[in-house]
């Protein structure tokens, strides 16, 4: 086989929108992940289509992804970064497993429900068989692990079912993915209600601070993040405004709880708010520069989307072969 790393893969939403959860909570610790995992980014433009899109916007935010995972530190040397579209294979195999997936399974699928409730104008096949294309993203790669939210936890399992399904009725075809899950003391909650988990789609901007959002901004949203009546930095139950601010800082600085406790012994909310504000701001520029950089150099993004396409279909085109063959279609020496 071509492996000799373990092989990690995670999709990505065409959306410029990422929030500091997505960044500490997951992008920011995948840089890392390239010494121990062959890893694999996939820009899922084929996913996004599920949901109307304006064409000029789809087009411009999969630059705009594949940059900001870029600018967050991911080395194109050193991952595979592409885009779904660009690698047939995706398509060719989620149909093949289509056929391999029930329909009351894929009934199931909470994000099937929630999302044709939200778009009930357009419940298309596509946004059923969603998890089918997901499954043949990952299990085209061998994947062994793949780092997602908990949102997409059931995803993966659903693409288990559907690798075991498979390798039983034809032995040692997919490889069994196991999911990694951000440990949840990493989860970053709403700065207006810091009970809810920090989401890119809040339609309350001040709620969401996104990678991209501008010194002032990010200050600002700090300021009016909601807090408690107590005035001390400390954290504790029911203090889940504080105690969000305090893992935001933690996660930017590295910092303890119980030093920043120190740190901001006697001092106010204020002060608090404001130096959460400026440390993450301060974290965010370079990223934001060069996001700003890369996105001006359109050339060099297709070179990465090229080469990163190049790689993937090198080896999704061994797994979908394999399968075809193991399938009994005729193989005519492509
Ligand atoms: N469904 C994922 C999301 O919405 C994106 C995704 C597509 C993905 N294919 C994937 C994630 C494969 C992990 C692995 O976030």
């Amino acid at each position: 086989m071509f492996k000799d790393k373990l092989v990690s893969y995670s999709g990505v939403q065409p959306s410029g929108n990422l929030t500091i959860g997505n960044y500490l909570g997951a992008i920011k610790n995948f840089s890392a992940y390239s010494d121990k995992y062959m890893c694999f980014y996939c820009v899922v433009d084929e996913h996004a289509i599920t949901v109307r899109q304006v064409p000029a916007d789809l087009r411009r935010r999969t630059y705009e992804t594949l940059a900001l995972y870029i600018a967050c530190g991911l080395d194109p040397e050193k991952n595979t970064l592409y885009v779904q579209s660009h690698v047939h294979e995706h398509a060719e195999l989620a149909w093949i497993l289509n056929c391999f997936t029930g329909f009351g399974e894929l009934s199931r699928m909470t994000q099937f429900k929630d999302k044709s409730a939200k778009h009930a104008d357009n419940v298309n096949a596509g946004l059923f068989t969603y998890p089918t294309l997901m499954a043949s993203d990952i299990l085209l790669y061998q994947t062994d692990v793949v780092p997602i939210g908990v949102d997409q936890k059931q995803h993966v399992e659903l693409t288990r079912n559907i690798a075991e399904r498979f390798n039983q009725l034809y032995p040692d075809t997919f490889t069994m993915p196991e999911p990694i899950i951000a440990k949840s003391g990493k989860k970053i909650m709403s700065l207006a209600d810091p009970t809810k988990k920090m989401s890119k789609s809040d339609e309350n901007t001040n709620a969401v601070v996104y990678i991209l959002d501008d010194k002032d901004t990010v200050i600002r949203k700090f300021k009016r993040a909601v807090t408690d009546s107590d005035t001390c930095v400390r954290f504790a139950d029911g203090k889940d405004g504080i105690n969000n601010l305090m893992t935001i800082y933690s996660c930017f600085t590295g910092k303890e709880f119980d030093e920043i406790e120190r740190e901001f012994e006697g001092k106010g909310y204020g002060d608090f708010k404001l130096a959460v504000g400026e440390t993450c701001a301060d974290a965010l520029a370079p990223v934001r520069a060069k996001f700003d950089e890369l996105l001006k150099d359109k050339a060099y993004l297709e070179e990465v989307m090229k080469n990163g396409a190049e790689t993937a279909s090198y080896v999704a085109r061994r797994t979908l072969s394999k399968v075809q063959k193991k399938l009994g279609f005729v193989q005519i020496g492509r």
